[in-house]
């Protein structure tokens, strides 16, 4: 199984202050060193954490491959095209929310999303839609065209108790043996972090993760000691 590295946290932290560091695209390739099969990043509409700047540097340089992240507008549809990322991967889009908030509603939208997919395609990216682990929806996915799925592990990963959670992942091992039986490559991904990842990882069906929260988080807390002695060292000097 792949592990795919989201980096959009890297860019909240500098937006936050409105600053030039720290720089994405570098955490994107310290990612690419340690092994992450491939660099995500949501362009919002919004641009409350990465900016276009970013998807033009991360395109030109990472060595893996790019998936950007996106909501299915005619903007976002038309910079696709300009960057020509790897993936596309569709995901909802509201500007109150704190992160997405569940997978896309595909049945509704299917005639809408056929052309829209159908255009990106032909620009040589690949697209996948975050949907949650419904037979229907990922049926819909199919059938509007795209190339793979990432199913949405944002409820097991918040299920608070243990039979909720047991009955989420149980969800999740179907839909990714439904989607697979349909030909669609499984990605899956939203909330896996260090203590919940195990039961996913046993998935078969699925051949990539996208983490991006719990590994920014992380590095954080690991980073802190090195980044006090670094500065105290030139306090020292
Ligand atoms: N997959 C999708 C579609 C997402 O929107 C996100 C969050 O940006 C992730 C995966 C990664 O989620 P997390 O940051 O919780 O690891």
């Amino acid at each position: 199984m792949r592990l795919a590295v989201n980096i959009d946290h890297i860019a909240t932290i500098r937006q936050a202050r409105q600053a030039r560091e720290p720089e994405p695209l570098l955490a994107a390739l310290l990612a690419e060193q340690a092994g992450a099969c491939g660099i995500v990043c949501h362009l919002r509409g919004d641009r409350r954490h990465i900016q276009e700047r970013d998807l033009r540097l991360l395109r030109a340089v990472i060595k893996t491959k790019l998936n950007l992240e996106m909501a299915a507008t005619p903007e976002m549809s038309a910079i696709a095209r300009k960057i020509k990322p790897d993936v596309v991967s569709l995901v909802p889009e509201s500007p109150a929310e704190v992160t997405t908030q569940g997978g896309l509603e595909v049945i509704s939208q299917r005639k809408r999303l056929v052309p829209y997919i159908g255009q990106l395609k032909r620009a040589g990216i690949r697209v996948s839609i975050f949907v949650d682990p419904e037979e229907k929806q990922i049926a819909a996915c199919r059938e509007v065209g795209v190339d793979l799925v990432e199913i949405n592990t944002g409820k097991y990963a918040e299920a608070a108790k243990e039979k909720e959670r047991a009955k989420h992942l149980a969800q999740i091992k179907r839909a990714a043996a439904y989607a697979r039986s349909l030909g669609l490559e499984v990605h899956a991904g939203h909330g896996l972090d260090y203590y919940n990842l195990t039961p996913i990882v046993a998935i078969e069906e699925i051949s990539e993760l996208s983490i991006g929260f719990a590994i920014v988080a992380r590095a954080a807390i690991v980073g802190i000691s090195r980044a006090v002695q670094e500065m105290l060292a030139l306090i020292k000097r």
